[in-house]
């Protein structure tokens, strides 16, 4: 079975994913954060690894025009019924194709916007895949790269699980395997990310925390209270960028420019 294979396979379940609490708030504070650095005009935007649009299909209702990549062909199905559905369908052209072969199929710098979020810890050379990413954008284009963040296992599994061995064994941790998809899955912290966009010659705009305390509220249920998830997307909101809640949030955001 190959990587895509899996990812297809497994679309059902991402599916039912997406309407849980958790996934519905880390969409909002993705477009959240983006938005602090996109100008009213309408843009080029590439959604690398774009999946079944969660992140295209807003940004084309905005009335941007949208490439989305992604090698699973479910995912791109779902994307396109969901992009007709919402009426977007001529702002949104799919690819199905992987990370690598993208600078065949787009010789040049020409995208104003290049989104690569939840990615590049399936892929097994991360500073080629933001050098692949990085030569995508035109100067000054925006990149937003978006992972789960290495410090929050080990905290996640105290609070969450309430299971402090799992804290314990996971405090160095760099990789594990993906229930979801079933496949491995890298760790990375931030700060690796920033070094290597940085070496590509990006420079940093934006480092957010995308779920800064959700993960480590140990009730669930709570969540999915109307209330209670109303107060806990405004306090979410307002943690994202404020030092140090930023850095061990569930999920890191950066946004850079890239400069030629
Ligand atoms: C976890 S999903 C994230 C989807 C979307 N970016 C989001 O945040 O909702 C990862 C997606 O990346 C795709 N993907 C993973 N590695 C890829 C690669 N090397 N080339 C193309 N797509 C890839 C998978 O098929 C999947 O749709």
């Amino acid at each position: 079975m190959t990587s895509a294979d899996r990812f297809d396979a497994s679309i059902d379940h991402w599916l039912h994913l997406m309407t849980e609490p958790w996934n519905r708030l880390r969409y909002t504070l993705y477009r959240h954060n983006l938005a602090r650095h996109m100008t009213g005009e309408a843009l080029s935007v590439l959604d690398i690894g774009g999946g079944n649009g969660g992140d295209s299909i807003p940004l084309a209702l905005q009335g941007h025009q949208v490439a989305l990549v992604d090698y699973s062909q479910k995912m791109l199905d779902e994307a396109i019924k969901q992009a007709r559905e919402q009426g977007v369908e001529d702002q949104i052209s799919v690819h199905h194709t992987t990370l690598k072969s993208l600078p065949t199929i787009f010789p040049e710098a020409a995208f104003d916007v290049v989104l690569c979020h939840n990615v590049i810890q399936y892929v097994d050379d991360m500073p080629q895949a933001i050098k692949i990413i990085s030569e995508l954008t035109r100067n000054a284009g925006i990149i937003s790269i978006i992972s789960t963040n290495r410090y929050s296992e080990t905290l996640q599994a105290a609070t969450l699980r309430m299971d402090l061995d799992e804290a314990l064994s996971k405090l160095d941790v760099t990789n594990t395997h993906s229930l979801v998809f079933d496949t491995p899955v890298n760790y990375y912290s931030a700060q690796e990310v920033i070094d290597v966009l940085t070496a590509a010659g990006c420079e940093l705009l934006g480092h957010y925390g995308v779920r800064c305390v959700m993960d480590y509220i140990h009730d669930n249920d709570a969540k999915g209270d109307p209330e209670f998830y109303q107060k806990l997307e405004r306090l979410e909101l307002a943690m994202s960028d404020k030092y140090p809640y930023y850095l061990t949030a569930r999920f890191f955001q950066i946004i850079t420019h890239r400069r030629l």
